[in-house]
């Protein structure tokens, strides 16, 4: 799996996997996913809650030199050690959660959300609600007085949509679907989140607006009654830095699962001799029956190439727009009963 910030592979631990190769290409990444690695090592469910629950910890840098950089590698190690202060508590952006990139842009969205009475209180009903009837009733309100002016032209600027980690690629995407553009894109997105789906345990948006998770709504991997099974099972996680296709290059096997993400959308748009390659290797080191999961920006995914739709099955259809990830299995796996039956399902 592609390791983005580690959160998904310590969840995925949960299902009791033999291994899982964390693999990305910028090193960040994986000092991230390595540090979160060392608390469970380290046996102190306090000092994992302290740092990724609460974001911020006066103790970080005990908990630093005294248990977590034994366990860390040297890239990760220098890494944290220039960085640590994102712990500390202090300044504006007093949580882990609103340093890096999407974390700055969170931080400024919340700053100027914070500056307006009007919406902030919009904003912490609708942040409050606690059923679909309520969301829409709040976000409906809300969502004019947010996108507009400042708003607006903030989010649609492509340096901080570069922040969010939407490439160029994924943004002339959102020009091409909708009349205003990205803020069209962030329209229809918010617009899901607020309004589709219970929002009550959406620990995604909430840890951006308030700097921190709480108890009740957390990823798992940060649930006290998971600690000592992710703790004994840490060991299988194996990060690993560089591209996907040089991952499978050197690491050939047979993998029961891919998940992708949405890099392919770059991938499509920049690179296209790297994503033919990335494609030729996934299959030649799929397990049959293995299952591919990805998302894309686009309306329809037509640039996954036409030699791999033939070895694939497509548990959606492939023109759903945009949200529900879409999750591909070689058919070397015949008729969708057998599949189902399948134990990778
Ligand atoms: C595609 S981004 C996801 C950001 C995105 N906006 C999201 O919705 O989560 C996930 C990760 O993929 C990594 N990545 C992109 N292309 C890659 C490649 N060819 N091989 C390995 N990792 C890659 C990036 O470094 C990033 O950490």
């Amino acid at each position: 799996m592609l390791t983005s910030a580690g959160c998904n592979a310590l969840d995925y631990l949960l299902d009791d996997p033999a291994s899982i190769h964390c693999v990305d290409v910028n090193p960040r990444q994986n000092a991230l996913l390595e540090l979160k690695m060392a608390c469970f090592a380290s046996g102190n469910n306090n000092m994992l809650w302290e740092l990724f629950g609460n974001g911020r910890s006066e103790h970080a840098p005990v908990f630093f030199q005294q248990a977590l950089s034994p366990h860390l590698s040297t890239t990760a190690r220098r890494y944290w050690e220039k960085n640590l202060h994102y712990f500390d508590g202090k300044g504006w952006r007093n949580t882990f959660y609103w340093h890096g990139t999407s974390g700055a842009v969170a931080w400024r969205v919340r700053q100027w959300i914070q500056r307006r009475p009007a919406v902030r209180d919009l904003a912490e009903q609708l942040f409050k609600a606690e059923t679909l009837e309520e969301q829409q009733y709040w976000f409906d309100q809300f969502e004019p007085e947010f996108l507009k002016g400042f708003m607006r032209r903030f989010l649609k600027s492509h340096l901080v949509q570069s922040m969010l980690g939407v490439p160029k690629s994924q943004q002339k995407l959102a020009n091409a679907r909708y009349e205003d553009g990205m803020c069209g894109y962030v329209r229809d997105c918010l617009k899901h989140v607020f309004t589709a789906r219970s929002f009550a345990d959406n620990y995604f948006w909430k840890v951006y607006f308030t700097g921190a998770y709480t108890p009740d709504c957390c990823p798992g991997y940060l649930q006290k009654e998971h600690f000592s099974r992710l703790q004994n099972r840490v060991c299988r996680l194996n990060p690993y830095t560089g591209t996907l296709s040089r991952f499978l290059q050197e690491n050939p096997g047979q993998y029961t699962h891919f998940i992708l993400l949405d890099h392919q959308d770059w991938l499509a748009a920049h690179h296209h001799a790297a994503l033919i390659e990335e494609w030729q290797l996934i299959l030649k080191n799929a397990a049959p029956g293995a299952k591919i999961l990805m998302r894309s920006a686009a309306p329809e995914p037509d640039f996954v190439p036409n030699f791999v739709k033939k070895h694939l099955y497509s548990k959606k259809p492939l023109w759903k727009p945009l949200y529900p990830p879409i999750e591909w299995a070689p058919t070397q796996v015949p008729g969708f009963g057998r599949f189902r039956n399948n134990p990778l399902n």
